[in-house]
């Protein structure tokens, strides 16, 4: 037990006015909140402030601008870059004056599909301190789902570069910006190209801009103001994977967000200015917006910026190369990078010859730990290694062991504890709280805390469904637990989003998909447990009166998905069927395939319409006909 956890949960939950009015002492206002909470304004109504004023510009002002603020450490490319808090407040503005001449002012919307450059981090901040709106795409997404993305947006500018390198591979991005501009119904006034040195773009296109060329041109504008925007005003929006084929914007909102970020980075993590923090992620997912970019400036730290893989950028021990070179003080990585770097290094050779430096900490997110990587990081490194957990929808761990409040316990299969400003239940289906150790729907006490949305972009009844089903509280879509000692477990989604390799997405959207191509009568995809990446779809399809023999039917969905939402997807097994499972009432039993591809044990339920149907399925797994 910790006693300083202990207090500060107890106070957050008891006068949650009075803890969130202290932690907002970190943060510059323009104008201080009039109050803490209100329902109808959400977190510090009336306060007026610059996010990107207080990631950089007080920094600087209080003498620290020599201070390093981001190291670009790139293996892809061999370049490590630092730029300190007086250069990134350079940069940043610089970008900030190009896009203030094409017009971006306060809540434009400004689309980024980059690369982990430092250009990407100079055109998030550029935005924050113009007051636009920017929403950041993840690069391994395709053309439709970023067209979805700029429909949805509506942006004036979209930022991107001319490619990005995946491993050993340069992935050209222009061309699939130029795609989904194609299948937008919105368009953009300008497209600004990042053109990189190892493949450039085209850059033909009327609206088509060069990065640096507009950098030069706009040379001698003063650096734009940071703009006053409310506490309750967008920063960003940043599309996830909902129950549906659109993409669901959450909304971040600037006061409670830089109030939560600075209170999870001195409580949680441990940092404060002058340490060096590395999430190794991806600036288009959640963790990589607060933990590489917002989170680490707010407190005045140092921020790692990776551009590689786990393996392969050279080798397995490219990340501790990186924490044992720059001195980072708190790691952050997904379970999926550690099994990549264990199945390549299961020895930990390279760890063992770098070391971790002065490393404090690695925390693991984005899905379930499982044990035994967890084991394996804690026994090979010396470290603790600490499960926490948290949604793009919140911004921030709502579940962890508070490392920096002194609570080390840990429980290898729980996240930790709730965080502060977070009460949880666990409730059965009609919404009644289910005693320890029972597992039911994990639900959080509403109102969130500070930095959680309070709305999805064009979507506010979507917003509200998350609160519809439980009266008083946030339907997470986690299912889970909270056993004897008040360790929180996390079991599984109760929707049909998976995580792969990290990454959330929807095997609803999938079968969206797979049940759109030529040929397919019906299908299912599920998520099916893997040893690197988590979890990866598999997909059932029953072909079409007349498709039967049409070998060609596995290989074209495969294709579709990664077409349609992208590589990230790795969909690489789709099972050509006869028939799917379903009830009487024609609901496919989900759950049956996943045992049936999981090797687990199952029975054929007394519902099921064909009981043929799950031994034909078993044994079509079992001799691996895949496409
Ligand atoms: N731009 C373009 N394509 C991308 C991309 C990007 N930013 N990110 C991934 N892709 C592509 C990959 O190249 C790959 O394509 P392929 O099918 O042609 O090989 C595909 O998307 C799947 O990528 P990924 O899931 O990353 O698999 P991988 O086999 O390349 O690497 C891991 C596996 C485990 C090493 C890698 O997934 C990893 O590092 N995961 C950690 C994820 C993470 O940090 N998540 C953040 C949550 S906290
Ligand atoms: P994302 O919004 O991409 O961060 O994904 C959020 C989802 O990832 C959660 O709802 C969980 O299902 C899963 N997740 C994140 N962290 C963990 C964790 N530590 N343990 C188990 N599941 C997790």
């Amino acid at each position: 037990m910790s006693e300083a956890y202990d207090r500060a949960w107890q106070a957050s939950i008891a006068d949650p006015n009075a803890f969130w009015g202290a932690a907002a002492q970190a943060v510059d206002w323009i104008n201080p909140p009039a109050s803490t909470y209100s329902e109808a304004q959400g977190w510090f109504p009336g306060g007026t402030l610059n996010t990107a004023h207080n990631c950089l510009d007080r920094h600087v002002a209080a003498g620290r601008g020599g201070a390093i603020a981001l190291i670009h450490d790139s293996p892809v490319t061999g370049l490590i870059r630092h730029f300190s808090y007086a250069e990134l407040l350079e940069e940043s503005g610089r970008v900030a004056a190009m896009l203030a001449s094409l017009g971006v002012g306060k809540f434009d919307r400004v689309i980024i599909y980059m690369p982990m450059i430092p250009e990407t981090v100079f055109a998030m901040l550029a935005c924050a301190r113009l007051g636009a709106i920017h929403s950041v795409v993840f690069g391994g997404f395709a053309p439709l789902e970023l067209a979805k993305r700029i429909d949805d947006a509506t942006p004036k500018v979209l930022l991107t570069a001319s490619c990005g390198i995946e491993g050993n591979r340069t992935i050209a991005y222009k061309p699939m910006v130029d795609e989904a501009l194609a299948l937008a119904q919105h368009q953009v006034d300008h497209v600004v190209v990042c053109q990189r040195e190892r493949q450039q773009a085209d850059l033909g296109g009327a609206r088509d801009t060069d990065w640096h060329a507009l950098r030069a041109a706009t040379a001698a504008d003063p650096m734009p103001e940071a703009v006053a925007v409310g506490a309750a005003d967008p920063l960003y929006i940043l599309y996830t994977s909902g129950t549906t084929g659109t993409p669901k914007g959450v909304v971040r909102e600037n006061g409670g967000h830089a109030v939560a970020l600075a209170w999870s980075m001195q409580n949680i993590y441990g940092i404060g200015a002058g340490d060096v923090f590395w999430a190794a992620s991806d600036v288009g997912w959640v963790v990589g917006h607060s933990y590489i970019v917002y989170a680490p400036l707010l407190v005045g730290a140092t921020t790692v910026l990776f551009e590689g893989k786990p393996v392969g950028t050279p080798d397995p021990g490219t990340f501790w190369r990186v924490i044992e070179r720059h001195g980072v003080k708190t790691f952050f990585t997904a379970p999926t990078a550690i099994r990549a770097i264990r199945k390549e290094d299961p020895d930990a050779a390279h760890l063992a010859a770098i070391g971790t430096g002065t490393c404090q900490a690695v925390f693991l997110a984005g899905e379930r730990a499982d044990p035994d990587t967890i084991s394996w990081l804690e026994e090979k490194s010396g470290l603790p290694v600490i499960d926490h957990w948290w949604q793009t929808e919140l911004g921030w761990p709502a579940i962890a062991s508070c490392f920096a409040l002194g609570d080390l316990r840990r429980k290898r299969g729980s996240a930790g504890f709730p965080v502060p400003g977070y009460a949880f239940a666990i409730l059965d289906e009609g919404g009644q709280p289910l005693p320890e150790g029972q597992s039911g729907a994990v639900a959080i006490k509403a109102p969130l805390a500070p930095g959680a949305f309070r709305t999805l972009w064009n979507n506010h009844s979507g917003y509200a469904k998350n609160f519809a089903t439980y009266a008083g509280y946030y339907e997470t879509g986690d299912a889970g637990f909270i056993d004897e000692d008040g360790f929180v477990h996390i079991m599984g989604r109760t929707d049909d989003i998976i995580n792969v390799a990290g990454h959330r997405l929807s095997t609803g959207q999938m079968e969206q998909i797979v049940a759109s191509a030529d040929g397919v009568a019906e299908c299912a995809v599920i998520g099916a447990d893997d040893a690197i990446k988590g979890m990866v779809p598999i997909a059932f399809v029953v072909p079409r009166a007349g498709f039967e023999h049409d070998e060609t039917i596995g290989p074209r969905v495969i294709a579709a998905v990664r077409a349609e939402l992208g590589a990230v997807a790795a969909l690489r097994t789709a099972y050509v069927a006869g028939g799917l499972p379903k009830t009487r009432s024609g609901k496919i039993l989900r759950n049956l395939l996943r045992k049936i591809v999981n090797g687990e044990e199952w029975t054929t339920p007394p519902t099921i319409e064909d009981p043929a149907v799950p031994d034909r399925l078993q044994a079509l797994v079992q001799r691996h006909e895949v496409v």
